[in-house]
């Protein structure tokens, strides 16, 4: 389980992280630049501090453009995980490349109106790949069923490949829509307000990972 802290209280972020610690894999760190999507949330220094502060690996999805310029720095600063945008690559076997080099998992992922069997020829280089199960930019937003298809194409091609590649989808997972995302094939789940809407975000985060495992595909 990851959970976003995008919805978490700014003003008390690193409480907010301390309150997920004890029931989640990785802290999903949502960067956004107001360009690639039309919002912004940590600068570079933000993310760093956040990074240097986190008991928590974290697991940081760029949603920037040129990442090819800057993936690597995230995974130099500490991330333990970097998630680019295929739609926003030149060069996304180089930036794959450079991020494992400065010694963090490397992740593609896609938005919704981009298929998969774009990525196809990416996955061997792959250590997870991200279906967007909403349109990035926003937290709260309803999860598309309709994305289930890919995740379930993604899960197939995943399969032929010799090599632990996860398969992570972000955007509306909460009690409802987990199982189904976890029958279809996901493995890795960002939750964002399900989790910080909740009375408790812990106790939330083990009910979703009940869930997940109890309708794995895997
Ligand atoms: C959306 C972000 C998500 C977001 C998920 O662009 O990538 O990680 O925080 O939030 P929820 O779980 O509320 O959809
Ligand atoms: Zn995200």
């Amino acid at each position: 389980m990851c959970p976003s802290i995008l919805n978490a209280d700014r003003n008390n972020l690193f409480s907010e992280i301390d309150r997920v610690v004890s029931s989640s894999d990785l802290l999903h760190l949502d960067v956004m630049d107001n360009i690639f999507v039309p919002n912004f949330t940590f600068s570079f220094e933000e993310s760093v501090a956040i990074i240097e502060a986190s008991a928590l690996a974290v697991d940081a999805h760029l949603m920037i453009i040129n990442p090819d310029e800057k993936a690597a720095d995230y995974a130099r600063a500490g991330a333990s995980s970097v998630t680019f945008h295929f739609e926003a690559s030149s060069d996304p076997h180089k930036t794959i490349e450079k991020i494992r080099s400065a010694g963090a998992r490397a992740a593609i992922a896609v938005k919704p109106s981009t298929p998969f069997y774009l990525l196809q020829e990416l996955l061997p280089d792959l250590d997870m790949v991200l279906i967007m199960t909403v349109e990035p930019g926003f937290g709260g937003q309803s999860f598309m069923t309709e994305m289930i298809p890919k995740v379930e194409s993604a899960r197939l091609a995943l399969k032929e490949i010799d090599r632990d590649i996860w398969l992570q989808v972000d955007g509306g997972i909460s009690v409802e829509t987990i199982a189904t995302a976890a029958a279809a094939g996901a493995d890795a789940f960002v939750a964002g307000s399900a989790v910080y809407k909740a009375p408790s975000p812990a106790q939330m985060l083990e009910t979703l990972r009940k869930l997940a495992t109890e309708n794995s595909a895997v």
